[in-house]
């Protein structure tokens, strides 16, 4: 086995949640244990702005911050942790979506008064795909919210995940007063504002001991103790295999802007979360500990200087050894390529690195030989799966507003969906062009970064598609059907078939109609169906 120490060491994952249940708090109180901050309201201060729509200089300072804050590796306990950001805001989702594909691991942060929420269902669903490992972490525990039981209740029936409480918490709101850490049978007492290194642990092997009366009083004392016997006997010990598996999600209870409960999370946290995990290639199945180098592009930022139009590409090391100014495959373009100033984001040393391993992420200058999902190794030709393209929510038709300046638009447009800013279809033998996103804040950006960077100027024409179908089966059936609809069918960034569905009854007819097509809601067919 190669570099068993290294990957031995590493563990790389996101935190996720809806926005405002606490995923850039808990993120920085996890980076304070880490060293890799030293003061509180660093990670927030460079937070997008949840509700900012319009304001562009915004969105670029963002944009700035963001490639500083995309990765965040710091050490603890003598394990490298590589937490990979994810955009808070929904309209940039399916950055987040792309993100899960390069991490082994997740925390999903859950509001404790507003339980599971719009974007909490979405991203347990992504998880899903790929029986990502989850840990939950219940937030927001010095404030009135739902009551626990109830609570894992609505996460395990909402989420379609079993769960497997490691801490349990001693009333909540004004009434708060720590958590029960299960895994290790220690207690924890709540005081605000504790500092990040304060602890406050007591361990208490056997609740019975009178030592828990004194200090929560008598009635939370009998309460804690009833509840803790029936977890345990309703779950037992934790079944790491299953948590693996992605099939039991392990539970925390805390308070991340206290920091209470947050340093229970990271210990156990860098226990079971997993190591660096292998990936699925189309040819076959490529796991850490191989002597070669394979790794794949999961994100791309562009430059914010308009004059330079180099860009940062995200690389996930799957295997092997990363080194600088070595020559790799470039599988989609058949080209070797290699690179003098790869860097890595240890926050200590923001600098150039020499050499990176599996579970770490590199960040590449590119000149624009980057899409998303492209695959770099030693020689082998192959390239990852498991990066899929899902379908948007709006659509709006690309219209040139300045014929001067076709040549920039078209160039711009590939480009910028290259990155993954938004999505683009082209009319099946035509030359009109959609552009399909998540939320409105993307064609913002579009439209201004056109004419920023490229001197293009365009506007967008609403249309009322409801959902884009990738469509596959009988050769002869699908030309027939594109012939028949036209209007419909566009072709994705890679050439494949789309339908532009305007409704679900529309697309429930043509199902019927075309029993011969299958109609998914992914550009990965394997993993989704409609
Ligand atoms: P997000 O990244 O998931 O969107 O959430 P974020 O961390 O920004 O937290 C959203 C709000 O919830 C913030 O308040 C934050 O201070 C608050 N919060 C986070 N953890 C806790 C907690 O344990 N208890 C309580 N009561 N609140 C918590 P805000 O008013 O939006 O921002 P700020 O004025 O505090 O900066």
């Amino acid at each position: 086995m190669m570099y068993e120490k290294e990957i031995g060491i590493r563990r790389t994952f996101a935190i996720i949640s809806h926005p405002d249940a606490g995923k850039t708090t808990l993120t920085e109180k996890l980076l304070l244990f880490g060293g890799a901050i030293q003061v509180a309201g660093a990670v927030k201060s460079n937070k997008i702005k949840k509700h900012a729509t319009s304001d562009f200089m915004e969105i670029e300072r963002q944009r700035g911050i963001s490639v500083a804050t995309s990765v965040m590796s710091f050490e603890y306990k003598n394990t490298l942790i590589n937490l990979l950001d994810t955009p808070g805001h929904k309209d940039f989702a399916e950055d987040t979506y792309r993100t899960l594909t390069a991490v082994d691991s997740v925390i999903l942060v859950i509001d404790s008064v507003n339980g599971v929420e719009e974007q909490t269902r979405k991203l347990m669903e992504v998880c899903r795909m790929r029986d990502t490992p989850v840990i939950v972490f219940v937030n927001k525990l010095d404030r009135d919210g739902k009551y626990p039981f109830d609570l894992l209740d609505e996460i395990e029936k909402e989420l379609k995940i079993s769960l497997h409480p490691l801490s349990w918490p001693i009333n909540m709101g004004k009434e708060f007063k720590g958590v029960y850490n299960l895994y290790d049978k220690s207690l924890n007492i709540f005081t605000a504002s504790q500092k990040a290194t304060d602890e406050n642990t007591i361990p208490i092997p056997d609740l019975n001991n009178g030592k828990l009366d004194e200090i929560v009083g008598d009635r939370d004392a009998n309460q804690l103790r009833e509840d803790v016997e029936l977890l345990e006997g309703v779950y037992g010990d934790l079944d790491t295999e299953a948590y693996l598996a992605g099939l039991v999600a392990p539970v925390f209870f805390g308070s991340a802007v206290n920091n209470f409960g947050v340093k229970e999370l990271l210990d156990t946290f860098i226990q079971v979360a997993p190591t660096p995990l292998g990936r699925m290639t189309d040819k076959r199945y490529v796991t850490p500990d191989e002597a070669k180098f394979t790794g794949f592009i999961f994100k791309i930022h562009a430059n914010l200087d308009p004059r330079h139009r180099d860009r940062i590409a995200f690389l996930r090391v799957c295997s092997g050894k990363f080194e600088r100014n070595t020559f790799y495959k470039h599988t989609r373009l058949e080209k070797d390529v290699r690179f003098s100033n790869p860097y890595s984001f240890l926050a200590r040393e923001k600098d150039v690195i020499e050499e990176a391993y599996p579970g770490d992420v590199v960040g590449l200058f590119d000149t624009g030989n980057f899409k998303i999902g492209d695959t770099l190794t030693q020689g082998e030709v192959m390239q990852f799966t498991g990066i899929p393209t899902f379908s948007p929510e709006l659509f709006k038709e690309l219209v040139n507003k300045d014929p001067m300046k076709t040549k920039q638009l078209e160039k711009g447009i590939r480009q910028l969906t290259d990155e993954g800013v938004a999505q683009l279809f082209t009319q099946h033998n035509g030359n009109r062009k959609v552009i399909g996103c998540v939320g409105e804040l993307q064609f913002e950006v579009i439209q201004y970064r056109l004419l920023q960077e490229y001197g293009a100027s365009c506007a967008f024409v609403p249309l009322s598609f409801y959902k884009a179908c990738w469509i596959t089966g009988d050769k002869k059936k699908i030309e027939d059907f594109a012939r028949f609809k036209t209007a419909n069918i566009m072709e994705d960034k890679d050439g494949n078939l789309v339908y532009l569905a305007q409704s679900e009854w529309f697309l429930n007819t043509e199902r019927q109609n075309n029993p011969d097509i299958e109609f998914h809601f992914t550009s990965e067919f394997k993993t989704a169906k409609v």
